[in-house]
């Protein structure tokens, strides 16, 4: 163990990444950042190829903190695990989806720790990162990486630190958030500790792995069940004639006792859809049922059905009916400002109104296809006319929307995200959730 925390201290420790999407570049460019040597491991090609060229592929990393330390030798990618049996640190950033039924999907990082397991050595730091659910760490990773050569906390260090990140944040990035880590055995908790430390101004250590693991799905848990609330209220507040947003914005003055969540169209991203399913189908295992979490999930994913019903009343006011009207999507993405799409409800809500008959359009600077997503839809230019269309649905509020505009010129808004609140203008036709 000595000899890996020197290496560590020294920043002679090799440091390999398996899997350089939204969470692992990032890392990878902060580890690059503090002097380690690093090298990037993922199936993808593309990524592989694009890191080596020192480009970024991910918008919160940009170019200029990648290509200085490929070019210094410190950085590279590969899609070779036999790299794995040079590194002395092993931070595992694989995908954890759900398969059709929505139980949780573990191929990602079974395969992962295969590849570890393949190209072991004494010495060796593994922490997971991954979003997954209580005990994952220990009963998954654990029997595969130890045994009779690899005794856990002796010659191998396992832990689990889950990741933070929150793509398109401004203020707080992997450095200044702090980080949850908890190890098998306090020595490995130990030496996860010495190695984050050169990368992350605050370390929050937790006795258990699976403690470290349920801190994060308390953490979109926490959002899931309040982004339902606040959704059930904007319906109640509609069936009640009430504007739902302007409750929320008033009771959001109360200095204590109060956080604001907003209601929105349906949840997307690669987390808080996902993760606290993890969590409830753990339970279901254990003979519990995670009532929040289902409950979360009934209404969230309920929504993008419900902004079609809105739509459908809001184009029956003006004696239109859906079917043959043409109806512009604003935002693809499933937040503003990035070019995610994963789980994005305008994908479910393209698609409802398509099967209602609508003539359905998108406009998203970021996204410029959804092809892949299995739509036979391009993203129309941004300068087009919102008069073009009987009806435009802002389902997601980039900033580049040019809401004057879209006030001025749109015949007809429902505006999802109550974004145009505050614009100037004739709001007669402008619709909110
Ligand atoms: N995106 C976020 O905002 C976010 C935030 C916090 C936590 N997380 C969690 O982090 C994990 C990773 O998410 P992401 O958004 O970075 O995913 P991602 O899809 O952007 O990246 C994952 C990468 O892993 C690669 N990969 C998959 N299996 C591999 C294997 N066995 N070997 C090598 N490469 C492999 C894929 O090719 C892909 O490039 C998930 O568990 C997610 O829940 C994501």
């Amino acid at each position: 163990m000595s000899a890996l925390l020197e290496k560590i201290a020294s920043k002679q420790a090799h440091v390999v990444v398996i899997g350089i999407g939204y969470v692992g570049l990032p890392l990878v460019a902060e580890f690059a950042r503090a002097g380690f040597r690093v090298t990037g491991l993922d199936y993808d090609d593309r990524k592989v190829s694009l890191l080596n060229s020192g480009e970024s592929y991910i918008p919160d990393v940009p170019t200029g903190d990648l290509a200085p330390h490929v070019t210094a030798g410190r950085l590279s990618a590969t899609r070779d695990p036999k790299v794995l049996r040079e590194a002395d640190a092993v931070i595992v950033c694989v995908p954890t989806p759900l398969n059709k039924t929505k139980e949780p999907d573990m191929r990602h990082i079974i395969a992962a720790a295969g590849d570890i397991a393949a190209n072991q050595h004494e010495d060796m730091v593994i922490v997971l990162e991954s979003t997954t659910y209580p005990g994952t760490t220990t009963e998954l990773l654990a029997p595969k990486l130890s045994g009779a050569r690899f005794e856990l906390g002796k010659k191998v260090f396992l832990s689990f630190s889950p990741e933070r990140v929150d793509p398109g944040n401004q203020v707080y990035k992997t450095k200044n958030t702090p980080k949850v880590i908890g190890g098998v055995t306090p020595a490995c908790l130990e030496v996860a500790q010495a190695l984050y430390s050169h990368i992350i101004d605050k370390l929050v250590p937790v006795s258990t792995t699976e403690a470290a693991e349920m801190v994060k799905l308390l953490e979109n848990t926490f959002r899931a069940v309040n982004i339902g609330l606040v959704n059930e209220v904007a319906i109640m507040s509609r069936r009640l004639g009430i504007d739902p947003f302007e409750v929320i914005r008033a009771a959001a003055t109360k200095p204590f006792g109060f956080m604001p969540f907003y209601p929105g169209p349906g949840l997307g991203g690669h987390c808080i859809p996902i993760d606290p399913l993890y969590l409830s189908w753990k339970l279901r295992g254990l003979q519990y049922q995670a009532r929040f979490i289902e409950l979360a999930d009934t209404i969230n994913s309920g929504m993008p059905a419900y902004v079609v019903e809105r739509a459908t009343d809001a184009l029956n006011d003006q004696r239109k009916p859906m079917r043959g009207s043409k109806v512009l999507v604003y935002g693809a993405a499933y937040k503003r400002d990035v070019s995610d799409v994963r789980e994005s409800p305008a994908l479910t809500v393209i698609e409802l109104l398509e099967k209602r008959g609508a003539e359905v359009a998108y406009m998203d600077p970021y996204v410029r296809s959804l092809e892949e997503e299995g739509l036979h839809l391009q993203a129309i230019d941004p300068k087009t006319k919102f008069s073009e269309y009987d009806l435009v649905i802002v389902v997601t509020d980039h900033s580049a929307l040019d809401k004057a505009r879209l006030l001025a010129e749109a015949p007809l808004v429902l505006d999802t995200r109550d974004a145009l609140r505050g614009v100037p203008g004739d709001r007669k036709h402008v619709y909110g959730l």
